[in-house]
């Protein structure tokens, strides 16, 4: 509405924004646990006085560092640019909810660099206790890099007592702030785990190795003994309307779908056993033969179960961006109600400018509806395409399809639990249903040939 927005033909831009974020989250839980991981390893060998650890860690921090610093900061400041782009009014919204938390996250973030950078160049440089406390600082201040950034995403899943409150405390800690803190703890020092054996498969030294092997196998413990309770606990906070979603929201809304949440789910724990048991069976039975490549795998699947999970969390606020408040499309739940009366395009400056030149062209306000209300999960001959949901269905049967889509009671719109109800008035629904109808017709090519394009005022990858 009041941003111009990135039009991601076929993959759509929810898809730009899911696979920035799923390597992002790897890496940086990885960074987080992978600190808390040196400060103990090192730790060990102080205690240990074992030279042999010590010249391990120095190998394993460096392409930790590097990838800690770079990927996981370009991945970061991806995410934001994605987000931006593809759902503005959304992430606007979510910025000036929490504005205060955003500056300190960037804060430890900045703490978090610096000590890395200084951690990795003063190995033998400076005395061993100073050299401790830097990987011990290094950890601290990753771990609240977690503290914090756990309160957004918690917050958009549960924002519990903030919906009434609006006091930043009470979203920060929402109902599901400490078992999600907990869960990702858990996860992170697992990731660490895995990411040491697969540097400890280079250990030469056969005994050695094997000890490191065993040593690193034992980070995978605490989340396959406290993880089943902590998302116990997790799920016990969420509200029921959310995970009835998981197995019945998608099939009830007449679609047809098998739940794609209770499939991630299986997936999800399909993996996690997997890694259980290779764990088991692997590093910690039979450390010597745990190779490199096995090493691998044994990440792929962390990898694969990491990126499912989080998947599986986003699926489930959906249609929300923060739920029961913000829609996927940046339009507040109760607007709907005033933008069905009084109009949707001229609410916002930008949608107010790429339509004043062409008030009556009805194809082109259409589009202009689409990409606001529907974009963010849709595309027009892509991932889940309108070509292809919309079917055989002409320009009547789409106004009847919006009609039920414009319904906010959710017993007249069999929709709600996936989708944004449509926030606009008749007008306005009919150029949408006249744009909708043309995807699947030739009527395509004429009207475009005599008409201004919208893409020619947002950014467009064609
Ligand atoms: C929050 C994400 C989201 C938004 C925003 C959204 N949809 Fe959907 N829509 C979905 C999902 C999920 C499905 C089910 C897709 C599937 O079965 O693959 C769906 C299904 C559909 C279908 C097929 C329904 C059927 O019963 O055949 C149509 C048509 C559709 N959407 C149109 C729209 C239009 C038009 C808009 C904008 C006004 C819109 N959607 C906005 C998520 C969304």
């Amino acid at each position: 509405m009041n941003y111009p927005l990135w039009v991601v033909p076929d993959l759509g831009g929810s898809w730009v924004i899911g696979i920035i974020s799923i390597i992002h989250i790897f890496i940086s839980h990885f960074a987080v646990g992978g600190g808390i991981y040196l400060a103990f390893a090192e730790q060990l060998a102080y205690k240990r006085k074992d030279e042999r650890i010590y010249n391990f860690l120095k190998s394993h921090s460096r392409f930790f560092v590097l990838l800690t610093t770079v990927a996981g900061a370009v991945t970061g400041v991806g995410i934001w640019f994605s987000v931006s782009l593809v759902s503005p009014d959304g992430i606007a919204s979510l910025i000036q909810c929490f504005t205060l938390a955003w500056a300190e996250e960037y804060l430890f973030f900045v703490a978090e660099l610096a000590t890395a950078f200084a951690y990795y160049y003063t190995w033998d440089r400076i005395s061993r206790e100073q050299h401790l406390l830097l990987a011990r600082l290094y950890a601290i201040f990753s771990v609240f890099t977690l503290v914090i950034i756990n309160g957004v995403l918690t917050f958009m899943l549960t924002p519990g007592k903030w919906l009434s409150s609006h006091w930043w405390f009470d979203g920060v800690f929402n109902p599901t702030y400490f078992p999600s803190l907990a869960i990702r703890l858990l996860i992170m020092l697992a990731i660490a785990g895995m990411y040491a054996l697969v540097t400890c498969t280079r250990i030469e030294e056969p005994k050695f190795r094997t000890f490191m092997v065993r040593y690193c196998a034992k980070w995978l413990l605490p989340v396959f003994l406290l993880g089943p309770v902590c998302m116990l606990w997790f799920l016990s906070q969420v509200p029921h309307s959310v995970l009835g979603t998981i197995f019945t929201g998608i099939q009830n809304s007449g679609v047809g779908n098998f739940s794609i949440l209770a499939r991630a789910l299986y997936i999800s724990l399909v993996l996690s056993g997997t890694i259980l048991l290779f764990a088991f069976f692997g590093p910690f039975l039979n450390p010597r033969g745990f190779t490199f490549k096995v090493a691998i795998l044994f990440m792929i699947c962390g990898f694969a179960a990491t990126g499912t999970t989080e998947w599986m969390r986003e699926m489930l606020r959906k249609p929300y961006v923060v739920y029961n408040y913000i829609y996927s499309n940046g339009i507040h739940k109760d607007e709907i109600e005033k933008i069905a009366d009084e109009g949707f395009l001229h609410r916002g400056k930008w949608s107010t400018a790429l339509t004043a030149a062409t008030p009556t062209d009805e194809f082109h306000n259409g589009e202009i509806v689409f990409r606001y209300q529907c974009m963010a999960c849709h595309t027009e001959k892509g991932y889940r395409s309108m070509k292809k949901l919309l079917g055989q269905r002409d320009e009547q049967a789409i106004i009847s399809f919006l009609q039920i889509l414009r319904e906010r009671d959710p017993q007249k719109n069999n929709y709600s639990n996936i989708m944004p109800p449509l926030a606009a008035n008749d007008a306005e629904m009919k150029s949408l249903a006249k744009y909708l109808a043309s995807i699947n017709t030739d009527e395509r090519e004429k009207n475009t040939a005599h008409r201004s394009p919208a893409s020619d005022h947002s950014i467009s990858m064609k």
